[in-house]
């Protein structure tokens, strides 16, 4: 028995996007859906309820950062990742790929794995897919994912397509050295950067693996907005109908959006919760960096159109003096509010599918956000 199931609901007859639940061990999930980051066991400034209450449905969180700290042996003695932190909703956990080349310099790419340094304190590490996987087999997600190569943007055709031959091989070694296949499912990531043959060619490696999920990797790493759709609008078609498709990394209103447009099912990214940190708020007229001297006696809330905590209670002038005088609830004010406003945007996603009219909600909500793309 598989750890997870996908149900296709139904597809979009006007966008081809679609409408599904992944059913998980700690329930289900309504997909198009954004995953809330908390890399380290939290959601930055949130607790547990509060994302209960804003209708979080599936978190994020990361092997390297646990690795390192507290270390998962703790974790696992806590009774895994669902107890420690007290969320008993479902979890994925990447699997430290991405931050291995993301955060450490000096790294040393071998086919045993990755040599590098602690970002932390410099001390010797390294990480394989073994590695990856006995880590989240102690954390216990729902959901975990092969330890991958992500190629930076742009990349050289003959380091892609030796990365990606690589990355094939290291998800095979995943998925032999997966102690839970039965409550955790192993999602295989897909590379090839922008080259259509690398994207099919690791897609055709890894289904031949079958994987319960499969992500697309590789995107969001610096490429043009229309580089990332055209990417997907030949990668998902490759991807198994009856598995979810997740991509990493991606937490722009506009790019959920044009993501479930191509089929995508689920998406992560820290920027709704960084960018509130900074006093940068998402609204459905565009980005409102609350700290402007202009909001300083505007007692609106961040968003007219927003139903949260934050805007049903607290004034941008009020907010603007929180985050200006460093108050911790400003930033709670904030990353409440962001991730609202996400987790709100793939319910109205959601809803268009079921009512066939995604385009018709993209066309709408871009003209009000102030944005378009091709
Ligand atoms: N997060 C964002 N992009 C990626 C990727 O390509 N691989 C992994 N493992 N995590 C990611
Ligand atoms: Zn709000």
């Amino acid at each position: 028995m598989a750890a997870i199931t996908y149900e296709l609901i139904k597809t979009c007859k006007q966008s081809g996007a679609r409408l599904g639940k992944i059913h998980t061990p700690h329930g289900s999930i309504d997909t198009p859906i954004f995953m809330p980051v908390g890399t380290l066991a939290t959601v930055k400034t949130l607790s547990p309820d509060e994302l209960d209450e804003m209708a979080a449905q599936v978190i994020l969180s990361n092997t390297y950062h646990l690795w390192l700290r507290p270390g998962e042996d703790i974790v696992q003695e806590a009774g895994g990742l669902h107890s420690f932190m007290n969320w008993d909703k479902p979890i994925l956990t990447d699997s430290g790929g991405y931050q291995v080349f993301s955060l450490s310099d000096l790294r040393n790419i071998k086919e045993e794995g990755v040599h590098f340094r602690n970002h932390i304190s410099g001390e010797k590490l390294f990480l394989s897919p073994e590695k990856a996987m006995t880590i989240q087999n102690a954390l216990g997600p729902d959901m975990m994912m092969a330890f991958d190569e992500c190629p930076p943007y742009p990349a050289e055709e003959e380091y892609m397509k030796a990365s990606v031959e690589r990355t094939s091989r290291w998800a095979e070694r995943c998925l032999e050295a997966h102690q839970r296949p039965s409550d955790q499912a192993l999602f295989g990531i897909v590379q090839g950067g922008e080259y259509e043959y690398l994207r099919k060619q690791s897609a055709n490696d890894l289904i031949s693996l079958d994987f319960p999920g499969y992500a697309i990797g590789g995107l969001s790493v610096g490429e043009p907005k229309d580089v990332m759709n055209h990417v997907l609008d030949f990668t998902t078609p490759l991807l198994p109908k009856d598995k979810p498709r997740y991509l990493m990394g991606v937490g722009s209103a506009d790019s959920l959006i044009d993501g479930a447009i191509r089929g995508v099912d689920m998406f992560d990214c820290v920027l709704p919760t960084r960018i509130a940190r900074n006093g940068a708020c998402m609204t459905s007229n565009g980005r409102l960096v609350v700290r402007n001297a202009a909001y300083a006696r505007d007692f609106k809330p961040i968003d007219e159109n927003c139903n949260c905590y934050t805007c049903r209670n607290y004034s941008r002038a009020y907010i603007r003096h929180l985050v200006k005088s460093n108050e911790t609830f400003g930033f709670r004010l904030t990353s409440y509010h962001n991730l609202y406003f996400l987790l709100n945007l793939m319910k109205q996603v959601r809803e268009a599918i079921l009512e066939d009219r995604l385009l018709d909600f993209r066309e709408a909500f871009f003209e009000q956000y102030g944005f378009n793309s091709p």
